[in-house]
């Protein structure tokens, strides 16, 4: 659609879970205009969500090197090394900024941050908030800090696509009101000297996820346009105890944290039997991967559609204070987490590939930037560490802010906004979601691969994006089609990434996988 209206700012800021509204109040205390823009209600992304926590080195046992060692084994030889050094020692530094924004942590009898372990970590070191809320506590107070700033939301607003000047840089951004019925209503250009995207994953690719609705890959499918670089799409990360709601459950699902493995639950097959023991070294808290992998295989192996996870042992005191969350959730499905193993499964849970940025957001096209889940670092690999999203999304934040306070683009005159190749009807949606599910999910293969890249490439995409709906199922195609291609040209196995086909890792795959659309709109 056209722009009927205009508005004029510094920096536009796409989506507010933990990277947007973080990078938005730093950028509004370092003097410059923001607008932030959001689908739903402030802050109703992925981060309000996360259970676990944020991790940080801030032991008295810990030390940098190990989280830096940590990450780079889960992250299977695909981690940026120095990205990661990174996002190491500036973590304790953006807990304590949380802090003084007013989040209430956990603390221990010291008044310090108590600290829980997750898969792949070997120390204690993930912060958390109301138990199992603590990515409610980080939205709540960073949507309170933007709000004392005055900082300008457009809510219920969809971006379009990037406003693009002749020589192919981002100046802006064009913005639709979603209105009943997710008609697009008073389509706006926003003029900014930055568009800074934090618009989070794509788990609604897959029929199961433990991402809300909202996360479509919108900002993925718009940096694509834009002529931005997308690297490692194939690796998403697949959590290993998503709540089994029943047969064909669909859409969000609740997440059983890997701090209740943290604190000793175990993962049983329906005989009782542990499925991560012998498994790997760090059993039931082996990098998430490793645990998803095992899941599906004994899934394959039983025909079973759930495996168990048995948290018993650890008492119904325990449990009701340390995972209130959790426990509430397993009861509303008619479960009792201290009295009986609850079904778990894995289900789609983060994207470690993204719109190729380094941590200070900058991507391959000037004008526009990227931080959180939506953007590809280096610091993730092919398998994100448990509780480093967060983290990372906050260190990336207030770095994209520093750098965009003191280094913004000169102004520019945008000529049009970027176009894709046409839409994707929205009826098609289930299609899509059906087949990446069957044949890209925790475990692949050639044949499976192969039958996905044509199912999607049959799909059709010349229908006009007329509703949110059409929006958000383009851009679901548009990072299907992405990760399916990838998937079948990564010929190994590494991190999230197993082929059942070629089940070794091969050192020749030890690079990044990186796309771009050509100027017909294709990849
Ligand atoms: C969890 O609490 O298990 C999720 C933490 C994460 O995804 O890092």
């Amino acid at each position: 659609p056209d722009a009927e209206r205009e508005q004029v700012t510094d920096v536009v800021v796409v989506g507010s879970g933990a990277a947007g509204l973080m990078t938005a109040v730093a950028l509004a205390e370092a003097g410059r205009t923001v607008t932030v823009v959001t689908k739903g209600e402030l802050g109703a992304g992925s981060t309000p969500w996360a259970q676990g926590g944020l991790a940080a080195v801030l032991g008295a046992d810990d030390d940098a090197e190990l989280h830096v060692r940590d990450t780079l084994v889960a992250g299977a030889g695909l981690c940026d090394e120095s990205a990661v050094r990174e996002l190491v020692a500036e973590a304790p530094d953006a807990i304590a900024q949380l802090q003084k924004l007013g989040a209430r942590l956990d603390l221990d009898a010291d008044g310090r941050p108590a600290l829980t372990r997750e898969g792949g970590h070997s120390r204690d070191r993930i912060v958390h908030a109301g138990g199992d809320a603590s990515g409610a506590e980080v939205t709540r107070t960073l949507a309170g800090a933007l709000r004392d700033r005055g900082i300008a939301v457009l809510e219920h607003t969809v971006a379009l696509d990037a406003l693009l000047t002749a020589d192919g840089r981002v100046g802006g951004l064009r913005t639709a009101r979603i209105g009943d019925g997710g008609a697009l209503l008073d389509v706006t250009d926003v003029r900014a000297r930055a568009v800074v995207l934090a618009t989070g994953g794509f788990g609604q690719v897959f029929t199961a996820t433990t991402n809300p609705a909202g996360a479509t890959g919108d900002g993925l499918a718009l940096a694509l346009r834009a002529g931005a670089e997308v690297a490692d799409v194939e690796l998403v990360q697949f959590h290993p105890t998503a709540l089994w709601t029943g047969a064909g459950a669909r859409g969000q699902q609740p997440l059983v944290s890997e701090a209740v493995r943290g604190e000793g639950a175990v993962l049983v097959d329906g005989e009782g039997n542990r499925i991560m023991a012998g498994a790997h070294p760090l059993a039931d808290l082996a990098p998430r991967d490793v645990v998803s992998a095992t899941i599906a295989a004994s899934l394959r192996s039983t025909g079973a559609d759930h495996v168990f996870l048995d948290a018993r042992h650890l008492g119904a005191d325990f449990l009701e204070g340390r995972f209130p969350g959790i426990v509430r959730a397993c009861r509303d499905a008619g479960l009792d987490l201290a009295h009986e193993p609850v079904p778990v499964v894995p289900a789609a849970h983060y994207v470690c590939g993204g719109v190729l940025a380094d941590l200070d957001g900058r991507t391959s096209v000037t004008g526009l930037y990227a931080v959180g889940e939506v953007a590809c670092t280096g610091v993730q690999g092919a398998n994100r560490l448990a509780s480093n999203s967060i983290t990372e999304g906050l260190v990336a934040a207030r770095r994209c802010a520093e750098l965009l306070a003191t280094d913004l683009p000169a102004p520019t005159e945008v000529v049009a906004p970027a176009s894709g190749s046409g839409a994707v009807d929205p009826a098609a949606r289930a299609a899509v979601t059906a087949a990446t599910t069957r044949h890209a999910g925790v475990l692949r293969d050639a044949e499976g691969l192969t039958a996905l890249v044509r199912t999607l490439a049959a799909v059709d995409r010349s229908a006009a994006p007329l509703d949110v709906a059409a929006v958000e199922v383009t851009a679901l195609h548009t990072v299907a089609t992405l990760l399916a291609s990838a998937a079948l040209a990564r010929t190994e196995s590494r991190g999230c990434h197993r082929r059942l086909d070629v089940p070794e890792t091969r050192p020749e795959w030890q690079v990044r996988l990186v796309h771009r659309l050509d100027r017909t709109g294709h990849l």
